[in-house]
């Protein structure tokens, strides 16, 4: 379960050498959200109102300023466990001299498995997506 407790995010907070709360941009303030186990949920709103920030606090990649999170009761306090992202931006997210299926496999090299093992792993998630053809010609 993803708890989420007054949750506040500030980008530039203190910069400049001044300690004004009025420093930076708010981006998240006073967020609540509790999403049980095996649900899913879809954040929508406009741009700029902290999706991203909000995603990137659970991710683990962003300390947020204030509040608390917690994956499964424990504290996030970086990128957990078992957590896949996928960035608005594939320029920055994929490796354009790899491979469909090494770009996928790439991770799993974090959980120790061999190279068959990776490969074989990365053609089954490839396949469920229907890229299995992109996979063979890469
Ligand atoms: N690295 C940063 N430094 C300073 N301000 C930032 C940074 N990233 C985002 N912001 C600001 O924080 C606010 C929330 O931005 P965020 O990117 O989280 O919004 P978003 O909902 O994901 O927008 P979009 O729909 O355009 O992706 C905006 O005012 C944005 O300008
Ligand atoms: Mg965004």
């Amino acid at each position: 379960m993803l708890r989420i407790e007054g949750l506040g995010h500030r980008y530039g907070a203190g910069a400049g050498g001044s300690a004004s709360a009025d420093d930076g941009t708010e981006a998240l303030r006073d967020i609540e959200l509790t999403d049980p186990k095996g649900q899913l949920l879809t954040i929508v709103g406009p741009s700029g109102c902290g999706k991203s920030t909000l995603l990137r606090c659970v991710a683990g990649l962003v300390r947020s300023t204030s509040g608390r999170i917690t994956l499964d009761g424990v504290p996030v306090d970086g990128v957990p466990e078992r957590l896949g992202i996928v960035f608005q931006d594939y320029s920055r997210s994929l490796f354009p001299w790899l491979s469909v299926r090494d770009n996928v496999a790439l991770p799993l090299r974090r959980h120790g498995l061999g190279r068959a093992e990776r490969h074989t792993a990365a053609a089954r998630m490839l396949e469920q997506v229907g890229l299995a053809g992109a996979a063979r010609r890469a």
